[in-house]
C-alpha cells in the first residue's frame, strides 16, 4: 500500500527520517543519558524503537502512559513526570510497581508526597521551579519535601526540572546562558535533596545540559514545524495525509481541520509543493495549490506545528519508507497510550 492509498486523515512516519533523528540523538545522549518522553508519541510500538537504540528509561505525563508502557514490558524505569492525586490512578500505578515496573512520581507539595505514600508507591523524585510557571516546589522548599517523603517511607531518587519556557529561544548564545542559571537553580535544590537523579530538558536544549544525569526530550523523534524553526539536527518526520474534496479557482479544501492537528503552536504547514495554508476549521483545512494545481480526490501532505497534541488526536501512526505520497507503507503503530 503507498502512502497515497491510505485512508485520510492519517499521520504517516517517513521512516528513514525517524531512524536518523533517533540515531542522531542516540549519538548525543546515548543510553540513560536520554529518558525519552513517551508524551510526544504515546505509541509503545514507537518506544520499542528507542529501546533499540539503548534508551530503556522513559519519561511520562500521565498514569495511563506509564501503565501503558509497564503492560507492555517497557517498565524498567519509568519516571511520570508530573503530580498526581487521583488515589485510584496511585493505586494502580503502585500496583505496576509490585509487578515488576520501577516507577517514580514526581512531587512538589506535601499533598502529593502524602499522596504517593499512602496508595503504597515507594520511589518519588521532587520536581523543582526552575522557572516554567507551571508544577514544581519552590527551589527552597526541596530539601523540606524530600525529608518529608523520606519520614513517610518513600525513597527520593533526586530531583527533576523543566525549563520549557527556555525551549524556543531562538539566540543559541542567550539560550545557553539562560539554561545553565535554570540548571544551578536545580542544583541547588539536589544539594538540598540528595539522591542520584538530576533530570531536565527538553528537544530544545537537549545538547545544552552537561550538568545533569539525563534529558527528557520526546519531540525530537518526530519533529514538528514549531521546532522546526529552531535548526535543530533533527528532520521533519511526521506528516499527515489528507485528501482534497474540494477544488475552486482561487483555492481548495482538504479533509484535515482542528481535530487532526494540534494547533497551540499554529497552522500546519502544507508540505512542499502542495501550496500555501490558509485556515483550518474542524474538518477542513483551506489552502492554495502550489503551480500544478489539484482536483478533488487528489492526496496532500501537511505537517503539523505541534507533534503531541496532534498524535493524541490519532489512533495510530502509519509508517512509510520515506517521506512522499508514493513511499510505501510498511508498517502501522498504535497510538495506545491515550488518555489520563
Ligand atoms: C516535564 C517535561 N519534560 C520534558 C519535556 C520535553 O518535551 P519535548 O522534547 O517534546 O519538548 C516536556 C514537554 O512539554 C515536559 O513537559
Amino acid at each position: 500500500v503507498k502512502v497515497a492509498e491510505l485512508a485520510t486523515p492519517a499521520l504517516v512516519v517517513d521512516g528513514p527520517a525517524f531512524d536518523r533523528n533517533l540515531a542522531r540523538m542516540a549519538d548525543a545522549r546515548p543510553g540513560p543519558a536520554l529518558r525519552p518522553h513517551v508524551k510526544a508519541h504515546k505509541s509503545t510500538a514507537l518506544a520499542a524503537r528507542q529501546v533499540a537504540i539503548g534508551h530503556r528509561h522513559f519519561t511520562c505525563a500521565t498514569p495511563r502512559e506509564a501503565l501503558g508502557m509497564a503492560a507492555a514490558g517497557l517498565g524498567e524505569d519509568l519516571l511520570v513526570a508530573n503530580e498526581v492525586l487521583d488515589p485510584a490512578r496511585l493505586t494502580a500505578l503502585a500496583g505496576a510497581a509490585r509487578a515488576g515496573a520501577r516507577i517514580t512520581v514526581a512531587v512538589d507539595s506535601d499533598a502529593t508526597v502524602d499522596a504517593a505514600a499512602a496508595a503504597g508507591l515507594t520511589e518519588v523524585l521532587v520536581d523543582v521551579d526552575i522557572g516554567l510557571p507551571r508544577c514544581g516546589c519552590a527551589p527552597d522548599d526541596a530539601g523540606r519535601l524530600a525529608d518529608r517523603a523520606r519520614r513517610a517511607g518513600l525513597s527520593v531518587r533526586g530531583v527533576m526540572g523543566y525549563e520549557g519556557h527556555l525551549m524556543m529561544v531562538l539566540d543559541r548564545a542567550d539560550q545557553r546562558a539562560r539554561v545553565a542559571a535554570a540548571v544551578d537553580v536545580l542544583l541547588a535544590a539536589h544539594a538540598d535533596v540528595g539522591g542520584e537523579v538530576i533530570s531536565s530538558g527538553g528537544t530544545g536544549t537537549y545538547d545544552l545540559h552537561d550538568r545533569v544525569t539525563e534529558v527528557q526530550a520526546g519531540s525530537y523523534a518526530l519533529m514538528d514545524t514549531h521546532y522546526g524553526q529552531l535548526g535543530l539536527p533533527f528532520e521533519p518526520a511526521l506528516r499527515t495525509v489528507a485528501t482534497v474534496l474540494s477544488a475552486r479557482p482561487r483555492w481548495a479544501v482538504c479533509d484535515a481541520g482542528l481535530k487532526t492537528f494540534g494547533m497551540d503552536h499554529g497552522n500546519p504547514a502544507m508540505d512542499d509543493g502542495f501550496g500555501a495554508l490558509r485556515f483550518c476549521s474542524d474538518e477542513h483545512a483551506t489552502f492554495v495549490p502550489g503551480p500544478q494545481g489539484v482536483r478533488p480526490g487528489d492526496r496532500v501532505l501537511l505537517r503539523p506545528a505541534h507533534v503531541d497534541p496532534t498524535i493524541a488526536y490519532h489512533e495510530q501512526l502509519w509508517v512509510a519508507d520515506g517521506p512522499g505520497l508514493d513511499a510505501e507503507v510498511l508498517d502501522r503503530w498504535p497510538v495506545d497510550l491515550r488518555g489520563w
